[in-house]
């Protein structure tokens, strides 16, 4: 079993965005069964809230279920028991590596990592909350997600 946890600032935005587009892929690639997905964030601001509405609309629109998600806050026990925790920007890497201490530090990356040849203009995904730009945030976190598919998931299943 494969364990992925995507992580934001609030939890309601990207990182539900991101759990949901994999959790699609993975049902699609014929993977769920061997690998879990999560998101939290590295507030607690909006802790049991269902996805941001934008994030909502656009899942939605690509007939991708967002079911049972509510956000909830990034933990030290997350890192013990997640294989691989992916950032969606410098800020939130950052974070959790601030919270890691030098634990578990291998398990921690970033989407844009994980896209082969990216040519994202920052490592970062562009907050919505921010930007209001939920589409430009959708295309970005799939790219990544495609590309956690193609590395983690296909790569040791
Ligand atoms: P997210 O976006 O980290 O992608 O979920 C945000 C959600 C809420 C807030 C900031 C960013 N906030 O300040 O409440």
């Amino acid at each position: 079993m494969i364990k992925i946890l995507f992580v934001c600032l609030g939890n309601i935005c990207r990182s539900p965005m991101a759990e949901a587009i994999m959790r699609d892929k993975i049902k699609k690639a014929d993977l769920a069964q061997e690998i879990i997905i999560d998101s939290a964030g590295t507030e607690g601001y909006h802790t049991g809230e269902t996805p941001h509405n934008g994030t909502q609309k656009i899942l939605t629109e690509y007939n991708i279920p967002f079911d049972g998600i509510y956000a909830r806050k990034f933990g030290k026990q997350d890192l013990a028991e997640f294989d691989y925790i992916i950032a969606m920007d410098e800020s939130n890497l950052r974070d959790i590596k601030h919270l890691a201490n030098n634990e578990n530090i291998n398990k921690i990356s970033i989407l844009y990592d994980w896209v082969e040849n990216c040519k994202w203009k920052s490592k970062s995904v562009p907050d919505p909350w921010y930007t209001r730009n939920f589409q430009q945030t959708f295309n970005l976190i799939n790219e990544g997600c495609e590309g956690v598919l193609n590395t983690i998931c296909r790569r040791n299943t």
